[in-house]
């Protein structure tokens, strides 16, 4: 069991990461494990898959995913019902999800932190538009759109975000039950549709991690820069607490603290990189945890190699067969609708494709995503909110 003492143990290890030298031998890196063993961590098998493994893995290549045979899942020893699943995400799989944080999810009619001032107008698209006037104050210079989006094409198109750019003061997205912050609780009557691609993504997660029931009706996503914190804390405030809290990481690495009960357990301190996946369930449910610190990007590598333009592009390049003149691609935005007949895209003879035209149109303006990712986090939260047994007291 995690050590237990008198003060606050949870502020002590909290300020301690979040300095810029502190010392990381102690962070537990699931990228580098199994090589390296590791005492704190168990390695667990994924549950048994009901359906068919084929099933289950066109459903997972729907979601970006890689087939679930080939998660890793592990718990964490000290914080019992703490489990992580490194980067199930698949080569490429990663990118729609940023899109959809970053371009749609903060639309109306979802809530923001930007709403409290009536900042956003319109639909409320904070994400720059190329093909309309850049509004909302955002400093950008429309590229010519070029041939699929080749680097020529976005290299004068870049994210200059200032300190007073609406992108650059997003801190949270409420999606489903929007959470009221003040009086720390969800309403019948505050309530937008739940993302049904969010929701299958994390039903689909969940199942397969061993909670076959989860419904997402509410997530938080959090934007974070690398500056950010977010201090120690217990989510409580969803009526089936037997129901786990997932959690999907994006972009820069954090350190993820996560204790007891109180704050007096010393908590452990996680490395959570870019697609990884943590679920808070049992004990660990109401387990106090934050994020002391992002870490800043390697000078060689401003985004994780996961997000890169070409991870984007290989689903597409691995599925290329020189003797044929039509390709499937297999990036994580196409082929959801079995019927999309995008998916199939012709063959260029010079033993590449362009991609669907979802892919196409998210590679042609991926570096601005890069430039966004060099210098933030995205943090997806999703919680079950209403029991099934008894729903709110106001309906
Ligand atoms: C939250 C939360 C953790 C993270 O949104 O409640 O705990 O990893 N986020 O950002
Ligand atoms: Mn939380």
């Amino acid at each position: 069991m995690a050590e237990g003492c008198a003060v606050d143990c949870f502020k002590e290890e909290f300020k301690r990461y979040k300095k810029r030298g502190a010392d990381l031998s102690n962070v537990i890196d699931f990228s580098s494990l199994p090589s390296t063993h590791s005492p704190e961590v168990e390695l667990v098998p994924v549950s048994q898959l009901p359906d068919s493994k084929s099933s289950y893995s066109e459903q997972a290549r729907c979601l970006g995913l890689k087939p679930p045979e080939n998660w890793l899942l592990y718990k964490v020893v000290a914080v019992p019902g703490l489990l992580v699943v490194p980067n199930p995400f698949a080569t490429g799989g990663q990118h729609g999800w940023v899109r959809r944080c970053l371009v749609d999810y903060p639309c109306r009619p979802n809530a923001c932190n930007l709403d409290a001032h009536s900042e956003r107008s319109g639909d409320g698209r904070l994400w720059p538009s190329h093909t309309t006037a850049s509004g909302d104050g955002l400093a950008t210079q429309s590229g010519v759109p070029g041939e699929g989006g080749g680097q020529k094409a976005h290299a004068n198109k870049r994210l200059k975000l200032s300190k007073d750019d609406l992108l650059h003061r997003l801190r949270w997205v409420t999606l489903g039950y929007h959470y009221d912050w003040t009086n720390k609780v969800y309403s019948s009557q505050n309530r937008s549709p739940f993302p049904t691609d969010l929701a299958e993504l994390s039903s689909f997660l969940l199942a397969v991690i061993g909670f076959p029931r989860f419904c997402a009706e509410a997530a938080i996503i959090n934007y974070y820069h690398l500056d950010s914190t977010l201090s120690g804390h217990t989510d409580h405030s969803e009526m089936d607490l037997s129901r786990p809290l997932l959690s999907l990481s994006f972009g820069q690495s954090a350190i993820f603290l996560i204790g007891g009960k109180t704050k007096q357990t010393r908590p452990k301190a996680l490395l959570l990189q870019s697609g990884d996946v943590v679920v808070m369930s049992a004990e660990s449910r109401l387990a106090y945890h934050g994020v002391p610190r992002i870490l800043p990007p390697s000078s060689d590598n401003p985004v994780p190699h996961e997000l890169s333009l070409h991870a984007l592009r290989q689903p597409i390049r691995e599925q290329d067969a020189s003797d044929s003149t039509e390709v499937v691609c297999h990036c994580c935005m196409c082929g959801r609708d079995k019927t999309d007949q995008s998916a199939v895209v012709p063959h260029r003879g010079d033993g590449t494709t362009r991609g669907c035209p979802s892919c196409q149109e998210l590679a042609a303006s991926w570096q601005e995503f890069m430039d966004y990712l060099s210098v933030s986090r995205i943090n997806v939260n999703a919680r079950q909110v209403v029991s099934e047994k008894h729903g709110f007291e106001d309906t």
